[in-house]
């Protein structure tokens, strides 16, 4: 194994004070020596990577290796950051909700919130106004998940929590790519706006915790996510604690819109990149005539589901991930100590030249079942795999094709260039755009007949 000291690798500009942003290109530079293994120093000690599928799906299988909490400030003891006997009671607890007939069972909540959002677009085409995409897609799948999951319709707190989430995720952003460069100093005016920002997130939490809670029985919608974990009880007959349903929610919002927005959002830029395809697309979905899409349909939609395959290939939202070995051992021929820090990244492998011809080319026809199945299992993990394989997979494989193909059908997206250069990525907690897609969109046909509630 190569071991590299990090100033082989630093970028040569400052970048004191946004560290993160240019954690892309360090991976890129670490990667380009060749090396599938190497280490190097961060300010938290030693740091193991890996970039090679065979190891990468190790990791994420052998039990050996937990996940260090990196998210606890804002996602608490939920799923997506608790390990051992409590992620287990977890996962088998709320799985049963991901199940296949159950997620279909949330179409309605996604035709719902299309329902909404299309007369915003809408508009936005009459009056020419700007659109941030980025922020539009993450309202819409914030939208979705709270009706999905929770049966709640919000209004102008939609957009209350996306910014407040924003301000957490840049911040704890900054501080989890201190694994990649240095030490990061969160200055005390931030810190107030990160508090602040974390309060309005837990109040909005407490918000929809109560408002479901206040509902009949029965009514709502969604898959009430809230009834599994208020009617959950332990091996004495204790409920859960209120402090790890907040967190299970916490997760739940969270882990299930940020990410979907994010690719959303890829798939909206790089369309606008490649004219060939977004004519290939509207052919596409044009030839379906049914309203509203459903899951039925993603089978006669394979350019849609190549479009948001390769989108999660070339800029997944989970773009690193981080275990540690309880046990010494060795992986890929490294000794590793207990309590190393091991670092994968979708982002780096979804890049690798051995697994992905021309890897910087978005190529959606990567994705015939064929290909699929020539392909090294490990080398396309944007949802991890193994045990923490992402529990919401099933929705988003369906969420994310149906609402580009919607979208699609009525709306074209025409980034507005601001001096900033195309693809420009933000690699925070997840990897978003750096300017947030500002655009213009507009309407392709008139407006269709009503979509039902
Ligand atoms: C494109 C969309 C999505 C992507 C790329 C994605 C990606 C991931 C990844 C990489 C993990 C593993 C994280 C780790 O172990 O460190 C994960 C876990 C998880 N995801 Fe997703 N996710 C997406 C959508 C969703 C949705 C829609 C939901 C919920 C409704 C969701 C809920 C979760 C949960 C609860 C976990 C924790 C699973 C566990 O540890 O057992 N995700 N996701």
């Amino acid at each position: 194994m190569k071991t590299l000291g990090p100033a082989a690798f630093l970028p040569d500009n400052d970048v004191t004070g946004i560290p993160t942003a240019e954690a892309l290109t360090f991976l890129d530079r670490l990667v380009a020596t060749g090396e599938d293994r190497t280490s190097y120093a961060s300010p938290y000690g030693r740091v193991f990577f890996f970039n090679h599928p065979d190891d990468v799906r190790s990791v994420l299988q052998d039990r050996n290796f937990i996940r260090p909490p990196l998210m606890k400030s804002l996602l608490g003891d939920g799923l997506l950051t608790s390990e051992g006997a409590l992620w287990k009671t977890q996962r088998r607890l709320l799985q049963p909700a991901f199940h296949m007939p159950c997620v279909h069972a949330l179409l309605p909540g996604i035709h719902a919130a299309l329902a909404d959002f299309i007369p915003r677009w809408e508009l936005a085409s009459r009056t020419g106004e700007r659109v941030e995409i980025a922020a539009a897609m993450r309202r819409l799948t914030l939208d979705i998940i709270l009706r999905c999951l929770f049966g709640i319709r919000m209004g102008n707190e939609l957009e209350t929590m996306g910014a407040a989430l924003t301000v957490v995720i840049h911040d704890l952003g900054l501080l989890t790519g201190t694994l990649l460069l240095q030490p990061h100093q969160v200055s005390p005016r931030r810190n107030t706006e990160f508090q602040e920002a974390l309060a309005t997130v837990n109040d909005l939490i407490h918000g929809i915790i109560s408002h479901h809670r206040a509902l009949p029985p029965g009514t709502g919608g969604g898959v009430n996510i809230l009834n599994l974990l208020d009617q959950a009880r332990s091996a004495s007959g204790e409920p859960l604690p209120e402090k790890l349903i907040r967190d299970e929610v916490a997760s739940m919002i969270i882990g299930g819109h940020e990410t979907l927005a994010n690719v959303l959002s890829w798939t909206w830029e790089t369309l606008a990149l490649r004219p060939d395809l977004v004519a290939s697309l509207h052919a596409e979905v044009d030839a379906h005539t049914r309203h509203p899409l459903s899951q039925a349909d993603l089978p006669h939609l394979p350019l849609t589901m190549g479009l948001f395959k390769e989108a999660l290939r070339l800029f997944p939202p989970v773009w690193f991930m981080v275990r540690s070995p309880l046990e010494p051992c060795k992986l890929g021929g490294v000794d590793l100590p207990a309590g190393a820090q091991v670092m994968i990244s979708p982002y780096t492998l979804h890049r690798h030249r051995e697994f992905w011809p021309h890897p910087d080319v978005f190529d959606p026809a990567r994705y015939t079942p064929e290909a699929e199945a020539a392909r090294h299992k490990g080398a396309w993990i944007p949802f991890a795999a193994g045990r923490h394989l992402c529990l919401g997979l099933p929705l988003a494989m369906m969420e994310g094709p149906l609402i580009l193909a919607t979208l699609a059908r009525r709306f074209v997206v025409e980034p507005l260039a601001e001096g900033q250069p195309p693809l420009a990525a933000s690699p925070l907690v997840t990897l978003r755009q750096r300017n947030g897609l500002p655009a213009r969109v507009i309407s392709r046909t008139p407006p269709s007949p009503k979509l039902p509630d």
